[in-house]
């Protein structure tokens, strides 16, 4: 069975073939280079989330494998990051504007944002591309590094390229790369209706 097809996620109920076949891999192939329309496009696909008031608070800082801010952004990654995502062919730093220009604070921000990167795997995915969410990078120096303003929030990294199921990965994220994919039943994410006061007084 080859890798794509045993990552697959096995869903209790049938899910889009996009969101089931979506998964973050550490091997990406160091000889492809993402196409300009392909990146435009999950770009364009985080345009489109919705957002409280419609705010669109998420930004993108896009570096291509070979220019010099993909080094400054490997640069800020957490050493264990940094082993696999070099032969990412992009990196996309997010970043939320969780305060509007008068200073107010944006609460729903980092959910936007989130929603924004979600969007953008999914069109990943459509693309045939690979993409890997890094919360492990230095959120102090990727604002310092890349001069983003107080209103700014770093949020993750974001690695995007073709998945190299043959890719040599030192343990133990090779180990990681076969296990299975695995969630908590649905069943457990689901809150009871507790009563409420009046219920309960009744
Ligand atoms: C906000 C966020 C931060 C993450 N940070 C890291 C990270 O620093 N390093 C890493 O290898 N994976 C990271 N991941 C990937 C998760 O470990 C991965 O999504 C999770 O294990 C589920 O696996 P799947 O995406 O293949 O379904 C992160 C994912 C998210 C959404």
């Amino acid at each position: 069975m080859s890798l794509e097809t045993y990552k697959t996620a096995t869903t209790s109920v049938p899910v889009h073939p996009l969101l089931a076949g979506r998964w973050s891999p550490r091997g990406f192939d160091a000889a492809h280079a993402v196409g300009d329309g392909q990146l435009r496009a999950l770009l364009e696909a985080a345009r489109w989330a919705p957002s409280a008031n419609n705010s669109q608070p998420w930004r993108f800082l896009v570096a291509r494998r070979g220019e010099e801010a993909f080094a400054r952004l490997l640069d800020v990654l957490n050493p264990g990051n940094r082993t696999w995502a070099e032969t990412a062919g992009a990196l996309v730093l997010v970043a939320a504007e969780t305060a509007d220009e008068t200073g107010r604070a944006r609460p729903w921000a980092l959910y936007d944002t989130g929603q924004a990167v979600a969007a953008l795997a999914v069109q990943a995915q459509a693309e045939g591309l690979s993409v890997h969410q890094m919360g492990g990078f230095d959120a102090a120096a990727a604002r310092e590094g890349f001069g983003l303003g107080d209103g700014l929030t770093p949020v993750v990294v974001v690695a995007v390229g073709r998945l190299d199921t043959a890719a040599e990965l030192p343990e133990p994220l090779a180990a990681r790369e076969r296990a299975p994919r695995t969630r908590h039943p649905l069943d457990t994410l689901l809150l009871p209706a507790a009563p409420g006061p009046e219920q309960r007084a009744a």
